[in-house]
């Protein structure tokens, strides 16, 4: 396992259209550990494989909920409802915090570390999480959506 360096907003891997995985091989286990790895070191809730420079459908998260830590290869969000505005932050812009409005519950469709297709419901923090991440595999961070931001975490 490796801590991987986080790109920054304004590199221009993080406004890639990210490529699914053709085969959830050893080279994506690899992938999966160390941003799992990388995602703890430094207090993130989520992390995408762009923001360690690799423009691949891949994610992992733990909100620190009965899910624990959760790996998505070419994950697709089948269903959304509601709508809920809270406070988002990103490893990639750091010191920066926004509102953002999201589906206040989504469904997902992915691959997990063995490439057997899951589901998974999901509302609250994780249902925003997803959203957040997702949205890096198409190149879009929070700071575009944001409805307003802020440095740190308080207005
Ligand atoms: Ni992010």
């Amino acid at each position: 396992m490796a801590i991987l360096d986080v790109k920054k907003a304004g590199d221009p891997v993080l406004k890639e259209i990210c490529q699914p995985v053709e085969r959830v091989d050893k080279k994506i286990r690899q992938l999966l550990d160390d941003m799992a790895e990388t995602m703890y070191a430094k207090d993130g809730v989520g992390l995408a494989a762009p923001q360690v420079g690799e423009s691949l459908r891949v994610v992992v998260m733990d909100c620190q909920d009965d899910h624990g830590l959760l790996e998505l290869v070419n994950p697709v969000i089948t269903h959304r409802e509601g709508s809920a505005i809270d406070t988002e932050g990103c490893l990639s812009v750091p010191d920066i915090y926004g509102e953002v409005e999201r589906a206040e519950r989504v469904k997902v469709e992915f691959l997990n570390r063995r490439g057997k297709k899951q589901r998974l419901s999901a509302t609250g923090l994780l249902a925003r999480c997803i959203q957040h991440e997702l949205d890096h595999l198409d190149g879009q961070l929070f700071i575009d959506i944001a409805k307003s931001l802020h440095r740190g975490k308080q207005e």
